[in-house]
């Protein structure tokens, strides 16, 4: 018998109110089932968000500093399950433990971050222009946000969103993704444990189609964040739209590392392999596109496809793997697609490009890591996100094309340029179009400090992580206090 999970309302753990539920497999064995999760409807969402409004009257008059000192809690709780959860995760999502401590640690570094944040949270004071008056802005919490996680981070991406909404003073409804509703369990689990209030966090699983929706149409849900498809985030924005809510969205990308000919080749290589393969393709940060100088492409090709055949794909509990599965079937079956679009589009494949299922991966969804060449800027692999394990190389001439190669597409998330050049290295900051640029350094690897997200399709103006998060988790509130005993008017008196 599979273990039964439940829902998390108001303190509560709850089966969906239907009774039904989804399963959750392994996806490196498809044999091995992790549980049954809550196949959550509109009426599961209706208690939570009344469970979440509820307790945010009460949250938001609980001092930043004490709401700090809760997550902080919670950080010292993820650093002491930090081996426990990487195998959670890794069982339910495919990426290898090493990785998945990354995420954990990634969670640990956001709860320290946002703990500290509990005694700053800063707004401004400023003169007033009227004698004997102050002025003042602050941040007030929204009231009820909720959550939409993918699978890729499954606990860093829902820590990415939570611990700044809680740190303002929202509560919150999370509806991680279906693919890993282990991973969510726990984290709540530890939420729990760190003595979060009853109903500041509710955990609703289910599909999109279903808690997704009602999350997003429910009128005491005041703001949506959410991470994943460019096509999923146009409907929630147009919903959110309609209703005036406020909505986040953090969606694909096309990134690219560009290698220009005074590169240090070893580790532009080093760099691709990372940002290309590492978790198996499937980070919105991930390397699909290398754009490299004519004059070295041979040789920089070469060493990635050595190098890319020698890669272990396994089962990412084993620690000796270094490329585990793909998410699911669905997954798969868009990467294969795009393997036929390449050839067809005339892109030559250099290694790669088939399913992987030799002895015991016959049973999941893993896939080799492939590499195209002779890829041109208009071709469909070289624009549209594919999420797989999947490089695509284009070749300039020089700096300008590459800059102009590199901002061809509709995304703009990550970038990366190799140069030894420091004058090249400036003028790529300055001109590439995407939120995050890197220097001698792969497109994967964000640090939780710093702003978080992408210009074009890929978000909608807002940035997650660093201090920009507490724009998305806040409306801000401006305070005159007049002392002066007397109706003064302002624009009016003073001139
Ligand atoms: C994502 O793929 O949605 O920069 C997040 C990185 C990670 C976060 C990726 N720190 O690759």
């Amino acid at each position: 018998m599979a273990d039964e999970h439940k829902n998390f309302i108001d303190g509560q753990w709850q089966a969906a109110r239907s009774g039904k539920v989804f399963e959750n497999r392994n996806p490196a064995n498809r044999d091995d089932l992790i549980g049954l999760f809550p196949a959550s409807g509109a009426d599961d969402v209706d208690a939570a968000v009344g469970a979440a409004k509820k307790a945010f009257d009460r949250w938001r008059l609980v001092p930043a500093p004490r709401r700090g000192e809760l997550i902080y809690r919670v950080g010292e709780l993820l650093r002491k399950y930090k081996e426990d959860l990487a195998p959670v995760e890794t069982r339910e999502m495919g990426k290898i433990l090493k990785e998945t401590r990354g995420d954990v640690q990634e969670g640990i570094d956001c709860a320290f971050l946002n703990a500290g944040e509990g005694r700053r949270l800063f707004g401004e004071t400023t003169p007033a222009e009227l004698p004997n008056k102050f002025a003042m802005s602050v941040r007030m919490p929204i009231g009820v946000c909720a959550l939409i996680t993918p699978w890729n981070f499954p606990l860093a991406i829902p820590t990415w969103k939570l611990f700044p909404a809680l740190i303002c003073g929202n509560a919150v409804v999370l509806k991680p993704a279906e693919d890993t509703p282990h991973t969510a369990q726990k984290f709540i689990e530890i939420l729990n444990e760190a003595g979060i209030p009853p109903g500041v966090v509710n955990l609703v699983h289910g599909r999109g189609e279903e808690v997704g929706a009602a999350l997003v149409r429910h009128s005491g849900v005041q703001l949506v964040s959410f991470t994943g498809s460019a096509t999923v985030g146009r409907e929630i924005a147009s919903v959110c739209g309609q209703n005036l809510k406020r909505v986040s969205l953090e969606m694909g990308g096309k990134n690219a590392q560009i290698v220009m000919d005074d590169a240090d080749l070893g580790l532009a290589v080093e760099g691709a392999l990372w940002g290309a393969f590492g978790t198996t393709g499937q980070r919105c940060t991930a390397t699909s596109r290398l754009i490299v100088h004519r004059d070295i492409a041979k040789k920089v090709t070469d060493a990635l496809v050595a190098r890319a055949q020698k890669i272990k794909i396994g089962d990412g509990l084993d620690e000796s793997v270094d490329m585990g599965p793909l998410i699911n079937q669905a997954a798969r079956e868009k990467v294969l697609r795009y393997i036929d679009i390449g050839k067809q589009e005339g892109a030559r494949l250099l290694t790669g490009g088939g399913i992987y299922n030799a002895g015991a991966c016959a049973k999941g969804y893993f896939f080799q890591p492939t590499i195209f060449d002779q890829v041109k800027p208009s071709m469909r692999i070289a624009r549209e996100e594919i999420f797989g394990p999947v490089l695509s190389i284009l070749e300039i001439q020089n700096l300008e094309e590459a800059i102009e190669v590199l901002n061809d597409t509709p995304y703009g998330l990550s970038s990366s340029i190799y140069t030894s050049d420091v004058g090249r290295a400036f003028r790529a900051m300055r001109d590439i179009e995407a939120g995050i640029t890197y220097i001698n350094g792969p497109t994967i690897g964000a640090e939780v400090h710093l702003p978080f997200g992408g210009v074009k399709d890929t978000g909608n103006g807002h940035r997650e992580a660093g201090t920009t998060v507490y724009d998305i988790f806040t409306e801000w509130k401006s305070i005159y206090v007049d002392y002066s005993g007397k109706l003064q008017k302002a624009q009016i008196d003073n001139n």
